[in-house]
C-alpha cells in the first residue's frame, strides 16, 4: 500500500478517504481526517491505534514546532499502513508486520546511533584504570608518565582519565619493561587450555546476553583475548557489540558460515570480526543461524564415515583459531536445539543464568533434565566434554524481595558451591543502558544517579572477578 503524500486539500476521491489520509488546515493548523476535527496530538496519539491514517507530510510545513510528533507520527503511520487489516493469509501478514517493525527498528536504531557515531567504551578514573591493570595508582602514574606516545585525556574537574586503549597500550609497556617476573599481559601460556564459556538456560530473558556482553567486555578490559560468539539468531549480543543483524550481517557472516554442512561453508576467520575493545572479537549472528537446525537433521540422515556431526562442529572451528584466544564467550538461544547442543560440546564451563523466581526455577529443572539426556545420548554417539566446571548465576536479583531471597537459599542448599557466590543485581542502570544496545562499561556515569550506576558496576564487576578466579583456577594459576 503507497503512503499518499496529501497536499493542503482534503482528500480527492473516496478511496483515499478509506486509506486514510490526513491533513492540515493552513489557517487553524488543525490536522483533519474526513469530516473530524482533531488537535494535532489527540491527532497523532490515533494514528498509533488507527490504521486508516496515512500520511503526515503536510506536517513538514510546520517542521519546527512539531519535528518530535512529526517524526513519530510519520513513523507511526507508515506502520499503521503496513498493519492495516486487509484480509490476508498468515504468510502475508507476518511477512508485512516483520517488515514493519524491522524499518522501525531501524529508524530507531538510526536514532540512538546515527551512522556518523561510533558505539565505544567510556573512559575511566585512574582508580578504576589501576583495578583493571591490577596495580597501585601510583605505579600507574609513574608508568603512564613514561609513555610520551599516550594521550591521556582530563576529565572536567581536571584530573586525568584513560580510554581503553591508553589501558591496554600500558599494560603491553608493563609486561615488557615490568620489574621482576611479574606478568602483566595475563594471555594464555603453555599447556593452558582454551577456557570456552557457555552461558545458558532456554528460559527466555534469564539474562544470559547482559552477562555474556559484560562477561566478554571485562574480560577483554583485564587484558584477556577474547572471542565472542553470538549464537542466537535473535541477535543481541551483536547489538549491543554494535553489529546490527539486519544492516551490519550479511550472508554466511555468523558462525553458520563457518559450521554449515555444504560446500558455501567458509574458514572461520572469515566470519570473525574486530570490536571497538583492543582483544575483543565477535563472531555476530542473524536469523541464518536457525537453518543449523533446519540442515542437521538431513545431514545426520546422509552422514559418511568421517563427518563431523552436529554436537563437534562448533568445537571443531573454535579449535582452528583456538591460539588467537584465552576464553572464548558463547550466548546461546533460549532453546535447546542442535546449535546449543554444539555449544555444550564445545565449552570448558556452563554458566546457567537463573532468575531466582518459581517459574524461572521450574522451567530451570526441565532444562536440566532434557540436556542431561541429550548430552548422554550425544556422549554415547562419541562426544568427548573437556568440561571443567558448572555455575549458575543469580541474576535480576532484588535483595529486599522476600521470596527471592528464599528462592535463592533453596538454590544454594540444593547447588552448593555451583552456585556464584556473587549475584547480579537488578538494576535500572542495566536495563536504560540496554534500551540504546550499551552496557554498563559503556554508558557514562553522569547518565544515572550516582549511587545507582556504582552499586551496578560494584554488583557486575563482583560476579566478573568470581568468574576470572574460575578461569585462574582452571590454568592452575593463584586466584
Ligand atoms: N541485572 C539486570 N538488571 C535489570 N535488568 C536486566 C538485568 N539483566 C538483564 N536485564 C534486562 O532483562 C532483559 C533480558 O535480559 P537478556 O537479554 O540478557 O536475557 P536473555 O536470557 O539473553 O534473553 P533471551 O532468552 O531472549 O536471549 C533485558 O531487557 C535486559 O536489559
Ligand atoms: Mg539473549
Amino acid at each position: 500500500m503507497q503512503i499518499r503524500i496529501s497536499g493542503s486539500k482534503p482528500p480527492a476521491s473516496k478511496a483515499e478517504l478509506t486509506y486514510g489520509c490526513i491533513w492540515m488546515n493552513r489557517r487553524t493548523r488543525k490536522v483533519r481526517s474526513g469530516s473530524v476535527n482533531f488537535s494535532l496530538t489527540k491527532k497523532l496519539l490515533l494514528a498509533d491505534q488507527n490504521p486508516r491514517l496515512l500520511s503526515l507530510a503536510e506536517l513538514y510545513g510546520f517542521r519546527e514546532k512539531y519535528r518530535h510528533w512529526q517524526e513519530m507520527g510519520f513513523e507511526m503511520a507508515k506502520t499503521a499502513a503496513k498493519t492495516a487489516p486487509v484480509p490476508e493469509g498468515l504468510t502475508a501478514l507476518m511477512e508485512r508486520h516483520a517488515d514493519a517493525l524491522s524499518s522501525q527498528l531501524q529508524a530507531h536504531h538510526l536514532k540512538v546511533f546515527p551512522p556518523t557515531s561510533e558505539k565505544g567504551i567510556r573512559t575511566f578514573a585512574p582508580s578504576e584504570a589501576s583495578k583493571l591493570l591490577g596495580v597501585g595508582e601510583s605505579y600507574l602514574r609513574q608508568t603512564a608518565s613514561e609513555m610520551p606516545e599516550l594521550n591521556v585525556s582530563m576529565s572536567p574537574g581536571g584530573r586525568r582519565t584513560f580510554s581503553i586503549e591508553d589501558i591496554h597500550a600500558i599494560r603491553k609497556h608493563m609486561d615488557q619493561v615490568g620489574r621482576g617476573n611479574r606478568r602483566y599481559l595475563p594471555h594464555r601460556r603453555d599447556g593452558e587450555q582454551l577456557q570456552v564459556i557457555s552461558v545458558m538456560n532456554f528460559k527466555g530473558g534469564s539474562g544470559k546476553t547482559t552477562t555474556a556482553a559484560h562477561l566478554a567486555q571485562y574480560l577483554a578490559m583485564r587484558g584477556y583475548r577474547i572471542l565472542a560468539i553470538d549464537l542466537d539468531p535473535q541477535a543481541s549480543l551483536s547489538a549491543l557489540f554494535g553489529s546490527q543483524p539486519e544492516t551490519d550481517v550479511g550472508p554466511n557472516e555468523t558462525l553458520y558460515g563457518a559450521i554449515r554442512y555444504d560446500e558455501e561453508q567458509v574458514p572461520v576467520e572469515q566470519v570473525v570480526r574486530g570490536t571497538y575493545i583492543p582483544d575483543l572479537h565477535l563472531i555476530p549472528g542473524n536469523l541464518e543461524l536457525m537453518e543449523f537446525e533446519h540442515d542437521t537433521p538431513r545431514a545426520l540422515m546422509k552422514r559418511k564415515e568421517g563427518d563431523t556431526l552436529f554436537y563437534g562442529r562448533i568445537s571443531q572451528v573454535i579449535e582452528d583459531i583456538a591460539d588467537n584466544y584465552d576464553v572464548v564467550v558463547i550466548d546461546c538461544p533460549p532453546q535447546l536445539g542442535y546449535l546449543t547442543l554444539s555449544a555444550l560440546t564445545a565449552a570448558t564451563s556452563i554458566l546457567v543464568t537463573v532468575h531466582p523466581q518459581m517459574l524461572d526455577v521450574m522451567s530451570m529443572n526441565q532444562f536440566l533434565a532434557m540436556t542431561s539426556n541429550l548430552l548422554r545420548e550425544i556422549e554415547n554417539a562419541g562426544a568427548q566434554f573437556k568440561f571443567n566446571w558448572m555455575r549458575y548465576l543469580i541474576t535480576r536479583f532484588e535483595p529486599s524481595d522476600g521470596p527471592q531471597n528464599q528462592m535463592v537459599g533453596y538454590l544454594r542448599s540444593i547447588f552448593g558451591e555451583n552456585v556464584l557466590n556473587f549475584p547480579m543485581l537488578k538494576t535500572t542502570a542495566v536495563s536504560d543502558a540496554g534500551l540504546t544496545n550499551q552496557t554498563l562499561f559503556e554508558v557514562e556515569r553522569s547518565q544515572f544517579t550516582r549511587s545507582t550506576y556504582d552499586r551496578a558496576l560494584e554488583a557486575m564487576n563482583a560476579v566478573n572477578d568470581e568468574i576470572e578466579s574460575l578461569i585462574k583456577k582452571a590454568w592452575g594459576r593463584p586466584t
